[in-house]
């Protein structure tokens, strides 16, 4: 079964595509301890979320959604002990979600009481199949919700004690006439009346993903050029990753004009889940771009997010996945070792070795262990590397070429990959008697 649910523009600009790549981090806003949490097995407890919000903090981002403070009583304790044990780093703004809902935004507000600096998210649906089948409300009853939710927000945040920003999402914005998202995210702008220096932020979530990119570039523009107040808005996009384009998505929305990105490490949340950051970020510094975000203990990343999450960082995951820089084919060894040797005599500045899309030490990879792995496809480039590189045997070309075949056939018939020691060994039974 199936039926378009998406909507292309009316007036189609795409100047996103004469722009080659990201050439500036966005903010950047985790959304790990909210939407990654909720999609959790077994939701994080209270110490792990104390422990997941240090790593992001040391990660360094500068916003992070704490939670559904109203939802649940886990989400309500995590925010007051960040809060009353003084946890939040100054330069960090939290962020809370609610609905826009009468009592939800009040919980909401009590619950964060005497932060330092809060960014308060409020959303509700907007999407044709939400309005038809959910909410079983028109076109104007929708808009009102989100002004009299906008109002509400102002209202509090007037009368609580604290520092407070404004966020608006229309839910499922990529199922929602553009012409009519603009409408009630203007209507929203209407009531705050952002300034230079109290900047509201709309969020463009793709709450599931129904289309290909440039369709989402596309709504993300027309947004950027038409919503009011543009230069005291903070466009922020929110890619789930249904078809598996989250990152591709938030790249084309940044292109498209977009200053802002809600995503989660390794792309934890509902579903699919929220796009990359990691990605997102490695692929920015892959380009020479500083994404404000400091990846280079990758291991540790991973180990305190598999043990907060019980989520798995996949073999595959790009720039973190165990296997992501490995190279058991013999070309693919050869081309490795020989582009090594050349950025060490003549250009070690840069990074422009075949095969491997960054230096993986700059993310705490090494390449003794992570690089050039020998199994039954290897060959003698990857062997004669391991050799020289471990042990200081710099083979002549006929003796590598020997041990290249010995290996493949040791591997072959034990059908398991050869360590560096077994290799060593296996090099003194070949040549025991030369
Ligand atoms: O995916 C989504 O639409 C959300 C909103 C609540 C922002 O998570
Ligand atoms: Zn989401």
């Amino acid at each position: 079964k199936y039926q378009r649910q998406y909507f292309m523009p009316p007036v189609k600009c795409m100047k996103w595509a004469e722009k080659e790549y990201v050439d500036k981090a966005p903010v950047w806003c985790s959304v790990d301890l909210r939407d990654g949490n909720q999609a959790l097995v077994i939701p994080m407890s209270l110490e792990q979320k104390i422990e997941f919000f240090k790593l992001l903090v040391k990660i360094g981002f500068k916003e992070i959604e704490v939670g559904f403070p109203a939802a649940s009583e886990t989400e309500y304790e995590f925010l007051r002990t960040l809060i009353e044990q003084n946890l939040i780093p100054q330069d960090v703004t939290i962020q809370v979600l609610t609905q826009a809902r009468e009592h939800i935004i009040r919980k909401t507000f009590e619950a964060v009481k005497g932060a330092p600096k809060a960014i308060v998210h409020v959303y509700n649906s907007t999407s044709v199949a939400q309005r038809e089948q959910v909410f079983k409300k028109s076109k104007e009853e929708i808009l009102k919700i989100a002004v009299d939710g906008a109002a509400l927000l102002k209202k509090l945040a007037d009368e609580t004690e604290g520092n407070f920003q404004f966020e608006y999402s229309p839910e499922s914005f990529t199922g929602t006439e553009p012409e009519y998202a603009l409408e009630v995210c203007n209507a929203v702008l209407d009531v705050w009346q952002p300034t230079a220096d109290n900047k509201c932020i709309i969020n463009l979530p793709v709450t599931v993903q129904h289309s290909m990119p440039h369709v989402y570039a596309s709504q993300v523009e027309y947004m950027c050029e038409n919503l009011k107040y543009r230069e005291n808005v903070i466009v922020s996009l929110h890619p789930h990753n249904d078809r598996g384009c989250g990152v591709a998505d938030s790249e084309m929305g940044l292109l498209a004009g977009a200053d802002r990105i809600e995503g989660t490490l390794f792309g934890n949340g509902e579903r699919t889940g929220n796009v990359d950051i990691v990605t997102l970020g490695m692929n920015m510094y892959s380009q020479g771009v500083d994404p404000k975000l400091d990846f280079s203990d990758m291991p540790h990343i991973c180990e305190i997010y598999e043990e907060c999450t019980g989520m798995k960082v996949g073999e595959r995951s790009p720039y973190s996945g165990a296997l992501v820089f490995a190279a058991f084919s013999g070309s693919h060894q050869d081309a490795i070792a020989k582009g090594m040797h050349w950025r060490d005599d003549k250009d070690p500045d840069h990074w422009n070795v075949p095969y491997l899309p960054i230096d993986p030490t700059d993310v705490g990879r090494n390449y003794d262990a992570d690089v050039i792995r020998i199994n039954s496809q290897s060959g003698k480039g990857g062997v004669g590397y391991i050799l020289e590189t471990k042990f200081g045997l710099n083979l002549p070309p006929k003796m590598r070429e020997a041990m290249g075949y010995a290996t493949k056939a040791v591997s072959d018939h034990k059908h398991k990959e050869l360590h560096p020691d077994e290799i060593f060994n296996l090099f003194k039974q070949t040549f025991e008697n030369i």
